[in-house]
């Protein structure tokens, strides 16, 4: 077994509350990590650091976990660059563009698609992101769908069914039909492929009860449950999204009182319950629409992660720190908050607890920055701030 020092951390963001300094980042100074086996194996002042077989010298930057980017459309063919040029002149967005991606979705081949997930999972890497969840969507048939998370598991474990994102058009006027193949057929297809189901629970996509159904037939196949969520108007995805113990609802960008009431009754971190509030201010930024109120969701005391939702129509980057400097920016969160978001937020949306913290056991999933301090990922947008990742305790090429 070989180990690796990582020393010389001027500022090791752990997310461990109580390891370091006060607040929810842990922060720690003037310190070192040592990888074994792919794993934390010790965390303490780099004076003390034991001997390694092999060392990198962090030279006084700041250190992180890896980005856990918990909502991504990568399994698509085709762009929709003229779709958001429109938009920037003034059209709205309304999901109808989906269609057109699953027209090319299913005219492509697998090693299109498949060269198309790898490409983008790599983007996300060079930009931190060492776990990455990956939607279906784009097929909408029960061969497109299957293929689309058997691609998707080729490259995460956290694959997501989403098979009730739009009705495709061949089943227009009998929506009915469309949720009886997504339950039945689709659904057995899909289903040893996928860890999660999601629907699309909007005004255009699916009802309360149509999303509902569709949910529940994922949970009793063993799948975990998120939805997306009040995206383009209030609607009721938030709270179905509780009432089935989601683990997350995403999107969030028009709450009712009620539905801040809901998230909150899910409980805090720790509980294993809760039900996380994960904004895509991607989504928000590419539709030139208001962004989600982040701040009443945290002052509420919920827990709130942040994502790319990286799709070729409504949010078509990868960068989880072009996510955070929004989010800081134009959300008002803090740097410390949207930091911890976009690390253990995303962790604990997909319930994971080996990654979004840097902690002995936890997986040495982290990045060294080009910088001092995770300030700075908000403070110096557009910058490519990311010098190094580890991933699984590898080094990773640039
Ligand atoms: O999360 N809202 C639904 N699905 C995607 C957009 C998909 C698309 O426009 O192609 C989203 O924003
Ligand atoms: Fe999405």
């Amino acid at each position: 077994m070989s180990s690796l020092l990582v020393d010389n951390i001027g500022e090791l963001v752990t997310n461990v509350v109580g390891g370091g300094e006060a607040g929810p980042l842990g922060i720690r100074r003037n310190s070192a990590l040592l990888v074994e086996d792919g794993q934390v194996a010790w965390i303490g002042p780099a004076r003390d650091a034991p001997a390694a077989d092999r060392r990198i010298d962090a030279e006084g930057a700041a250190v992180l976990p890896g980005f856990v980017d918990s909502h991504a459309h990568l399994v698509f063919a085709g762009d929709r660059a003229a779709e958001f040029a429109a938009r920037m002149a003034g059209q709205p967005y309304t999901g109808g563009g989906i269609r057109t991606t699953v027209g090319a979705t299913r005219a492509a081949s697998d090693d299109e698609l498949r060269a198309t997930v790898r490409r983008l999972r790599a983007e996300a890497m060079r930009q931190g992101t060492t776990t990455i969840e990956i939607k279906s969507g784009y097929g909408l048939t029960v061969a497109d769908e299957a293929r689309s998370l058997r691609i998707a598991a080729e490259f995460t474990e956290e694959t997501t069914f989403l098979g009730a994102h739009v009705v495709p058009a061949e089943y227009a006027h009998r929506p009915d039909d469309y949720v009886g193949m997504v339950c039945g057929p689709m659904l057995a297809a899909a289903a040893p492929y996928a860890r999660w189901i999601d629907v699309f629970c909007e005004r255009g996509a699916f009802d309360v009860d149509h999303a509902r159904a569709i949910l529940a037939c994922g949970q009793a196949v063993g799948l975990g449950v998120r939805v997306h969520a009040n995206q383009l108007g209030p609607g009721p995805g938030v709270q179905l999204g509780v009432e089935l113990g989601a683990a997350s609802v995403d999107h969030c960008t028009h709450l009712t009182d009620a539905d801040i009431d809901a998230l909150v009754s899910t409980g805090t971190e720790g509980a294993g319950t809760a039900t996380v509030a994960t904004l895509l201010p991607g989504a928000e930024f590419s539709t030139r629409s208001p962004y989600p109120d982040a701040r009443r969701l945290l002052d509420a005391g919920v827990a709130v992660a942040l994502a790319t939702d990286c799709n070729p129509g409504s949010s078509y980057t990868s960068s989880m720190p072009f996510c955070i400097a929004l989010a800081v920016r134009e959300m008002r969160m803090t740097p410390a908050e949207a930091v911890w978001a976009a690390t253990a937020g995303g962790a604990m949306a997909l319930r994971r607890d080996d990654v979004g913290r840097l902690r002995p056991g936890a997986r040495a999933d982290l990045m060294i920055l080009d910088a001092p301090s995770h300030l700075h990922l908000a403070y110096r947008p557009g910058v490519p701030l990311i010098r190094q990742v580890l991933y699984n305790g590898v080094p990773q090429c640039r």
